[in-house]
């Protein structure tokens, strides 16, 4: 072969090296969520998967180089699928709690959040009442709704006493369902989300704003995947840095 053709053909090589590289697309990171909880992951008008956590994690995507693929499931779903290695990340609106990190990692908080009590419109009984006070009501003869697996669900059996009830429900617009339609007398749930739902519902459902307990939210990750936590708490903290993570809080909770 002459030394023209061995050139040219080290040149074409050359270059398909180069564009397999400059085309491979990013590596994908695949993100569990449960699109029921506004402001935190939801459809908007548009059918378009929309929220605080769904814009943190595209934009934590940016910052580690990853594409991110929204894999959509309940959200008793999602830590099991953590665990099984079936998706990288968890992201629904996390609370980070010491029993849920015997199974996963969390990363850095990046919201905080509160339980809150959701009671009928025209309920004005818990209207002046203090933490102190909801509590024992909470403790006594009464129907508590809430969400299986949620916080609010593990608040409520601290609670409860020995006459009241207390159900779980798949997602929060059944929970809600329960109470305007008085299977419950109350609802525990996230306030930022009760507080949502209650300017849609205006006149069904209202808040009673008392902190019950307070809370931090985590995106969930494999145990054994702490290269990606490394990542996504570095992600978190320049954004923390830069303001953007406050932007972004802004923006979705007023
Ligand atoms: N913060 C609560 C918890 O971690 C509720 C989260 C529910 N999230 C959702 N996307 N439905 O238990």
């Amino acid at each position: 072969m002459s030394d023209f053709y061995k050139i040219l053909l080290e040149f074409i090589a050359i270059l398909l090296i180069f564009s397999v590289f400059a085309c491979s697309p990013k590596r994908v990171l695949v993100v569990g969520t449960s699109p029921d909880f506004m402001p935190y992951e939801f459809f908007d008008a548009d059918g378009r998967l929309s929220g605080f956590d769904i814009e943190l994690i595209e934009e934590i995507g940016k910052r580690i180089g990853r594409k991110i693929e929204f894999r959509e499931m309940e959200f008793t779903d999602i830590l099991p699928a953590v665990v099984a290695g079936n998706i990288d990340a968890g992201l629904s609106a996390l609370t980070i709690t010491t029993q849920r990190m015997q199974e996963v990692s969390f990363s850095t908080p990046y919201t905080t959040n509160a339980q809150v009590l959701v009671v009928k419109y025209d309920d004005d009984t818990w209207d002046d009442l203090e933490k102190d006070a909801i509590e024992e009501r909470l403790g006594g003869t009464i129907r508590i709704g809430t969400c299986e697996n949620y916080i609010g669900y593990f608040y409520a059996e601290k609670v409860l006493g020995e006459t009241g009830t207390l159900s779980g429900y798949l997602n929060f617009t059944e929970a809600i369902e329960a109470l305007y339609n008085d299977f419950n007398d109350v609802l525990i749930m996230d306030r930022i989300v009760a507080l949502k739902a209650a300017e849609i519902e205006e006149n069904n459902i209202k808040i009673i704003d008392v902190t019950l307990t307070t809370e931090n939210y985590g995106i969930a990750m494999n145990l054994n995947n702490t290269k990606l936590k490394d990542q996504i708490d570095n992600a978190i903290t320049t954004m923390i840095e830069d303001g953007t993570l406050e932007r972004l809080t802004i923006f979705w909770k007023e």
